[in-house]
């Protein structure tokens, strides 16, 4: 992964709160507003339930401990506040202890639309509704240890895989009864995940359009 970022993760004071600008809320505020509107017809039930869990504030950056108060009794899962980027070693071993890495800086205005890094929105809006569903929380955790697992092995080369299994869970659409339906379902690519099908058809219907 490329460390190269005009990014800085914000730093949590003694009692672990993290005080954005009244900048910065603003533009949690405007990111949440417009996806809100867009994905009620978009997003699947479980996405949605998800968020409706969370119970995201619309005017304010979440604390994380916000958000762990909801993944822990549903999941197991609880995030991490790490730097804007972070390595695959890092990356998979978080996964794999059920915890979730969100950088703690949020985008400037002139990256509102599309920003390489993820930001906590990205974060928490994008990935933590998802760990509120059990199966879709259990493949994460199971990827993370296959990620831990191929990691150690020498001579393996991760650039280009960790996207790669994500994709596949989310690409694939196919015609239901008139509706295009995103069904997603994990291919077993080895060795990123030589034992990954009996997670298949974990989750079906992330997505229709
Ligand atoms: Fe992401």
């Amino acid at each position: 992964m490329k460390q190269q970022t005009e990014y800085i993760a914000r730093q949590p004071d003694s009692a672990g709160n993290i005080d954005y600008s009244d900048a910065e809320n603003a533009i949690w505020k405007t990111l949440i507003t417009r996806q809100m509107a867009c994905i009620q017809d978009a997003a699947c039930d479980e996405f949605l339930s998800g968020l409706e869990l969370l119970d995201l504030p619309d005017d304010r950056i979440p604390q994380l401990r916000e958000v762990d108060r909801v993944l822990e009794p549903a999941t197991g899962w609880k995030t991490a506040a790490v730097p804007a980027l972070i390595g695959f070693d890092r990356f998979f071993e978080l996964l794999s202890q059920r915890r979730f890495p969100v950088a703690t800086f949020i985008r400037s205005r002139k990256d509102l639309d599309y920003i390489k890094e993820p930001d906590i929105f990205h974060e928490i809006f994008g990935h933590c509704a998802m760990l509120t569903n059990r199966h879709f929380a259990d493949f994460t955790a199971h990827y993370g240890k296959l990620g831990v697992s191929a990691t150690l092995r020498k001579g393996f080369i991760w650039p280009g895989c960790t996207g790669l299994p994500w994709s596949l869970v989310w690409c694939v659409t196919v015609t239901v009864s008139g509706s295009s339906v995103a069904v997603s379902f994990l291919l077993p690519v080895k060795p990123v995940m030589p034992s990954a099908t009996k997670h298949r058809l974990a989750l079906l219907s992330l997505y229709r359009f």
